[in-house]
């Protein structure tokens, strides 16, 4: 069982930028989210902006109690960002501009030096740093020759497979995680998880050993706004007279 859930705001802002308004705030939603217990928020600064931006991040870094968690890719000015901030963490992910959300992990082979680089510059700042990668072991090799902290192993396979009901892919993928958990805890680093997960295929992940924190985003907001809808609905037929 992962030991902490961090929350992943980006989609509190993907609703205020499709009206380019004030609301809702991803800060608002953090806020929430910890006093509901998780033990840290995590948002995704893409080089677009398309949901969450640089003074949302300042804003949570001030507000978030627990651990903050920043996404981005590998560039200099994400990581000049990152520095000025200072986030408990950066994850680096790949970054495609046309993409709806993270594709496939990160090619740390075949990036290797570029990625070292990165790792040690946020590392002098005191930055845990993490790297999003495929259940590979040669990724995780790879991960661990650059000196980072955590690797978050891409869980979109599983979730994919699930969603499928292809059960023989959901065990091979399964297998995949804990193998590669198990190896990169003995390799010397430490294991986050996510991208897909949700109310139907949790339980899978959470018979996993070894994790220590989940992201998960989309269907927590997603969830967040129906469980919320009755209550909101009401609100409005109250202030209309009804
Ligand atoms: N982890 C990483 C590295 C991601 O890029 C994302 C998506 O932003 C997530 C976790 C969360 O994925 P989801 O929104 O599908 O829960």
């Amino acid at each position: 069982m992962a030991k902490y859930l961090c929350v992943n705001v980006d989609h509190i802002a993907t609703i205020r930028e499709a009206r380019k308004m004030r609301e809702p705030e991803p800060v608002a939603a953090a806020i929430l989210a910890e006093l509901a217990g998780c033990k840290g928020i995590t948002v995704h600064l893409r080089q677009d902006r398309r949901h969450i931006n640089e003074g949302d991040v300042h804003l949570l870094r001030h507000t978030v109690v627990g651990s903050l968690n920043l996404e981005m890719a590998a560039v200099p000015e994400m990581i000049q960002f990152a520095k000025t901030v200072l986030p408990n963490m950066a994850t680096l992910v790949p970054e495609s501009p046309n993409e709806i959300t993270t594709e496939g992990g990160l090619n740390v082979e075949a990036k290797i030096s570029e990625i070292t680089t990165a790792v040690q510059s946020l590392q002098s700042s005191g930055i845990l740093v993490s790297l999003f990668i495929e259940p590979k072991m040669e990724q995780v090799k790879a991960a661990r020759k650059t000196g980072a902290d955590y690797v978050e192993f891409h869980t979109g396979n599983f979730a994919e497979a699930f969603e499928r009901r292809n059960e023989k892919e959901v065990e091979l993928e399964l297998s995949k995680l804990q193998d590669q958990i198990n190896f990169a805890l003995k390799s010397g680093l430490r294991v986050n998880a996510g991208h897909g997960l949700n109310y139907r295929n949790i339980h899978r992940i959470a018979e996993l050993s070894g994790i220590d924190e989940l992201n998960i985003g989309h269907s927590i907001v997603a969830r967040a706004a129906l469980v919320g809808m009755e209550k909101a609905v009401k609100e409005m037929l109250k202030l209309i007279g009804k």
